[in-house]
């Protein structure tokens, strides 16, 4: 099959790519380098060994609709995950309408260059944050809960998820052979086993790397202190619980996703490991993979910040056999610290 996925020099992307392309895929990359690296389409190609020849890479803009059709048409691509977005959520506050163009108006224009080329399946990275703020009697999260997102990050993906929805209802009606799926991701971790692929994101705002950096001595801003924001929760140990997910099985769940997708589905589901993990009990993860000691700062609470969030991921187990193979953090903090060692400037080395 001729796989297109957008994102794919960013930290899921390239781990998708690669999957994809050691399972036999032909796969073409879009992606503008924004946010992405020129390193990871490199490392995909060189971790890929004799599939390497069946990747392709284009640095386009999803706003570039001539341009994506032109290339979905030319590679015969029949179907699409979507991983390219603009992905923090402090920032899409600051800046909402990057956030609506690049994620919702962007999104769109990838459609249509989509259907146009007569591309048949689209998944689409959304995340939890459509579901807003939940309270402590919504945990473990389902997919019916109601989505109120809080800031313009989660409102710019809920709104794609509704013209996906929308456009994959015309299509049934018209019998036009489309069908979508939204996997909804809560805290992606960890980095391919091989040591191949590893995350880099700038400015880094997800705890486990943040604490390999600190740990690494690579956050000097901070005196290599990890903040740990709230420690009053009503959690255990007062600090706020989220639910972590391996990148590879996530990853897996969209190769799933794909294989079981019908003519006329939009199908939405939580992709996480159902149980959830206090920041402290990160920290000791984190101290015992690396047989570091790391300073902590309390802080406060942040704004929109709740106590505990994570998934209940029996739907996707139900409907089509997926769950997180890693139940355990110690793994994927192994392989994220690995990569980070032997990379000590991402992919910027
Ligand atoms: N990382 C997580 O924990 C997490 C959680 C929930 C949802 N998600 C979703 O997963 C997806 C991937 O996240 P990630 O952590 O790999 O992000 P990332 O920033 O590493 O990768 C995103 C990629 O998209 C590219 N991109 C952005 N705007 C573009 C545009 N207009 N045209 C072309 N390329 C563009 C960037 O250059 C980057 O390479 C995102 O859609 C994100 O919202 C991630």
């Amino acid at each position: 099959m001729h796989i297109l996925v957008t994102g794919g020099a960013g930290y899921i992307g390239s781990h998708a790519a690669l999957r994809l392309l050691r399972d036999g895929h032909r796969v073409v990359i879009v992606d503008n380098l924004y946010r992405g690296h020129a390193g990871a389409v490199n490392a995909i190609a060189r971790a890929a060994g004799r599939n390497a020849s069946n990747l392709n890479f284009h640095r386009l803009d999803l706003l570039d609709t001539q341009a994506l059709e032109h290339m979905m048409r030319a590679h015969a691509v029949h179907a699409v995950m979507h991983f390219a977005a603009l992905t923090y959520v402090g920032e899409s506050v600051n800046r909402p309408l990057d956030y609506w163009r690049a994620n919702t108006a962007g999104a769109l224009s990838l459609l249509t260059a989509a259907d146009a080329a007569g591309v048949t399946r689209l998944i689409f990275s959304s995340t939890a944050a459509t579901y807003g703020e939940p309270g402590p009697q919504d945990v473990p999260i389902r997919e019916d809960l109601v989505q109120r997102p809080i800031n313009p990050y989660g409102a710019s993906k809920l709104a794609f998820e509704r013209i996906l929805t929308e456009h994959t209802h015309a299509c049934k009606a018209s019998g036009k052979d489309f069908a979508c799926a939204f996997l909804r991701y809560f805290n992606v971790c960890g980095s391919d086993r091989s040591g191949a692929l590893g995350e880099h994101h700038d400015p880094e705002t997800h705890l486990i790397p943040i604490v390999l950096h600190c740990l690494l001595g690579r956050r000097p801003q901070s005196s290599n202190t990890l903040s740990i924001f709230g420690h009053d929760y009503p959690t255990p140990d007062g600090t706020a619980v989220r639910d972590y997910v391996n990148v590879e099985d996530l990853v897996d769940a969209h190769v799933h996703t794909l294989a079981a997708l019908k003519a006329g589905d939009v199908r939405s589901y939580n992709i996480g490991t159902g149980t959830g993990l206090s920041v402290r009990q990160i920290v000791d993860a984190a101290e015992r993979v690396t047989g570091l000691k790391l300073k902590t700062a309390d802080a406060p609470r942040r704004a929109g910040d709740p106590a505990t969030l994570y998934a209940d991921p029996g739907k996707i187990a139900r409907e089509i056999g997926w769950k997180a193979a890693t139940r355990e953090v110690e793994p994927m903090i192994e392989h994220a610290w690995a990569w980070m060692k032997a990379n000590p400037r991402g992919y910027a080395n």
